[in-house]
């Protein structure tokens, strides 16, 4: 039994193995120091050579205790060259499908489980808040119960049956907690949350996941209220551990441990700062090699006792044998990759997500491109008989940029041509050549790039090359190019309709890259404005990590498609969708706000007062939370409850009743909401509480029956308890988030 296998082990290694047990280091630069020196439980990052050397050294030590290797797996194994890269979390959040989301993770563990990696940092379960933070497109949106519904997905995607599995991979539900919360935008900045506020929002999908099974967690980089996460013992201990019952293993995020001695500078040195960190209850402490004298330093001073290492490499080992490592340390396996890497299962399933990860929303009816589409064997559209063959033009910064359509975190992937076993790459479409391919016999797809949104330039702000020169280069906006914004009005004058593809890229999104603003940056909307300026129907599809704020230009498009980051397959789902070959069915998770100034601008705010708006702007987003057109007209109608007094204890009942009155089939996501009518403290005016997926033909109409628990129909009291206030509550149910998209009916718990 594993208890006693750890104990027997741990009785048997000496302080040093101990504390290097508990540090997980970059193999980047060469493992044979990690392992023989510092005696190190873990690495990440590390190549398929260095992977399987690490591996080797590891085993050959005194007491052979197997590595755990970690690896940043976002949205597919982001370092290995061809593996399946799927849509962001914000693109697979559109999907408003939390099963679909469970298949995903499933497939990217199969996949990732043969690469030797044993863990991915992934999900992400912080909460979208001032859409500037560069990490957005890394969430799954603004809403807590959403995000607990695909975070806990993932969970039970990677980690399937149970960690024996050798398809398993260990989850990682991050960033452990109120990391978005940020100033300005700005990434690791001091998060200005109070207890009752983390209890309110923050902390609840991070439960759900832990209640979920998920085997590790990871810390963010914030402070809150003057204390770092890496020593807040009220949520790693009080809340995590104590309330919660966690039972895995938490791990620091990038040198959280150092940041506390030469960033933050809240430790004199890095032995107070091991001990501190220790004692909060990291269990595992990424990149700060420092940590290897530090915590034996700090048992030295008595500022750190044994047993509470022990604690944590206890926890760390349990991990080890429940992945069953001391029997199978997981290596790379080339017959498991040959038949799972890039595999036309999972390519196909790409593809499906890609489809649901793209939200309509506008359109004048110049989409669907064909009314009767059908699909030959290859996918290509068949047009009716005796339609005219059209001409695009497809233009636009992202129109063939697979870096900027996979997003972060998918390093190496998209872009290798070769799978290190001699298979071709699977390939990043991208809406050209997804254009290409689906357009019916005749019709011609032209394209111009328009401009181009980021640039490398020498940083004058890093280090100095001997000569005085910047040792390295930065990537910022790009300038307006006046050949390339020239080809594309011409290229769009020789078009019927034109497609333009705008939005932002890497080197300008993710980690320590926040923006300041939110406008499309480069150039695009010059590019934008000409395009329209010509007069051509134009159709904008916005490609980008978050939402942007977009020109008028943009706005009154033709039409509109908010595409987020979406993946390998993305141009070909987006071209099917023009096409009219799939219908529309996503749905946004965040807010779109119709300009930067109205940061934070999510759905689900507490009720506000007379004066809490701007003089010389609306709080009105451009489009709310929940909000995607299909191409048919669904009705809602007859909202009734059939619960109308409930106890706390029981469902709340209702009914509503769904018609499809155009003429084109949809899936349609029903959006049920909560108001509480009068509350004892402020409290959001409305929050989701459940959402339902159906598919209607047309003409058909379905009663769709909506059961609430009413133990859902909570608020944080002024003291910090969640609890269920008796009262009148109003039951909405609707499209979006939007009042006037919603029925109501009232109910009242007793
Ligand atoms: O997993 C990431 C984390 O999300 C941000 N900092 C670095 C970690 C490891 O790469």
């Amino acid at each position: 039994p594993v208890p006693a296998r750890v104990d027997d082990l741990v009785a048997r290694m000496t302080l040093p193995e101990k504390v290097g047990q508990m540090l997980q280091l970059n193999a980047k630069d060469g493992v044979t120091r990690l392992i023989e020196d510092l005696h190190v439980g873990s690495v990440l990052h590390a190549s398929p050579e260095r992977l399987v050397q690490a591996m080797d050294l590891a085993e050959g030590t005194r007491l052979g205790i197997p590595l755990l290797i970690g690896e940043d797996c976002i949205h597919g194994h982001s370092f290995w060259p061809g593996a399946t890269i799927y849509p962001t979390q914000l693109g697979m959040a559109a999907s408003w499908d939390p099963g679909l989301v469970e298949r995903v993770a499933r497939a990217s563990a199969v996949e990732i489980s043969t690469t030797g990696v044993h863990w991915t940092f992934s999900p992400v379960v912080c909460i979208a808040r001032d859409l500037r933070w560069g990490r957005v497109g890394e969430t799954f949106g603004e809403d807590p119960y959403l995000l607990g519904e695909f975070a806990s997905a993932m969970v039970r995607g990677y980690q399937g049956d149970g960690l024996a599995d050798p398809t398993a991979v260990l989850a990682c539900a991050k960033h452990f907690a109120g990391y978005s919360e940020t100033q300005g935008g700005r990434d690791a900045s001091e998060a200005d949350l109070s207890r009752r506020k983390l209890r309110s929002w923050f902390l609840p999908p991070f439960e759900r996941v832990a209640r979920e099974g998920c085997r590790t967690f990871m810390i963010g980089y914030q402070s809150i209220d003057g204390v770092p996460i890496t020593v807040n013992q009220w949520l790693l201990r009080e809340v995590l551990r104590d309330e919660w019952n966690y039972t895995g293993t938490l791990v620091t995020d990038w040198d959280n441990v150092g940041r506390m001695v030469w960033e933050q500078q809240v430790c004199a040195d890095h032995t107070e700062a091991a001990a501190r960190a220790v004692r909060a209850g990291n269990d595992i402490i990424m990149t700060t090699p420092q940590f290897f004298e530090g915590a034996q330093e700090a048992v030295a001073r008595g500022q750190l006792t044994e047993d509470e290492i022990d604690a944590a490499v206890r926890r760390i080992l349990t991990l080890k044998f429940e992945l069953g490592l001391f029997e199978n340390p997981r290596r790379p396996d080339p017959a498991r990759q040959a038949v799972s890497i890039a595999s036309s299962e999972h390519a196909a399933l790409n593809l499906e997500m890609a489809r649901r990860s793209l939200v309509l929303l506008a359109n004048d009816g110049t989409l669907p491109l064909l009314d009767e589409a059908t699909a030959d064997v290859s996918g290509r559209a068949v047009a009716p008989a005796g339609a005219a063959p059209r001409r695009i033009a497809v233009i636009g910064p992202n129109a063939d940029a697979p870096d900027a359509q996979l997003g972060d975190w998918a390093g190496a992937s998209g872009q290798a041509d070769w799978l290190p076993d001699g298979h071709p790459r699977q390939l990043t479409e991208t809406v050209l050549n997804g254009l290409r391919a689906v357009v019916p016999a005749g019709w011609s797809v032209s394209h111009a790039r328009g401009c181009r949104i980021a640039e490398f330039v020498p940083d004058p702000r890093g280090p100095l090359l001997p000569d005085g020169q910047p040792a390295a280069d930065i990537v910022v906006p790009a300038r307006p190019d006046p050949a390339l914004l020239r080809d594309a009005v011409a290229t769009a004058e020789q078009a019927d309709l034109v497609v333009a593809v705008v939005g932002d890229t890497i080197g300008l999104i993710g980690e320590t890259r926040s923006t300041a603003t939110l406008e499309l940056v480069g150039g695009q909307t010059e590019l934008l404005d000409s395009l329209a300026a010509t007069g051509k129907p134009m159709v904008v599809v916005v490609i980008s990590s978050k939402p942007q704020v977009l020109p008028p230009s943009a706005v009154d498009a033709a039409a509109l498609v908010q595409a987020f980051n979406p993946g390998m397959r993305g141009g070909r789902a987006i071209a099917e969708l023009l096409l009219g070959l799939i219908e529309p069915s996503g749905r946004l998770p965040l807010t779109v706000p119709r300009h930067v100034g109205q940061q934070p601008v999510y759905y689900n705010q507490i009720r506000g007062q007379h004066g809490d708006r701007y003089a010389d702007l609306t709080q009105d987003p451009l489009f709310a939370f929940g909000e995607g057109l299909t191409y048919t007209d669904i009705a809602y109608s007859d909202l009734r409850i059939h619960t109308p007094q409930v106890g706390p204890g029981d469902d709340v009942r209702a009914t509503v009743t769904l018609a499809n009155t155009g003429r084109r089939p949809a899936q349609e996501t029903v959006q049920i909401y909560i108001r509480d009518l009068v509350t004892s403290v402020t409290w959001a005016d409305k929050e989701l509480k459940a959402h339902r997926q159906v598919e209607l033909r047309p003409g058909e109409s379905v009663d769709v029956d909506i059961v609430l628990p009413a133990a859902v129909c909570t608020l944080v009291t002024a003291d910090g308890r969640r609890v269920v206030e008796p009262g009148s509550f109003d039951l909405l149910v609707g499209s979006s988030s939007r009042d006037r998209d919603l029925l109501r009916e009232r109910f009242t718990i007793g």
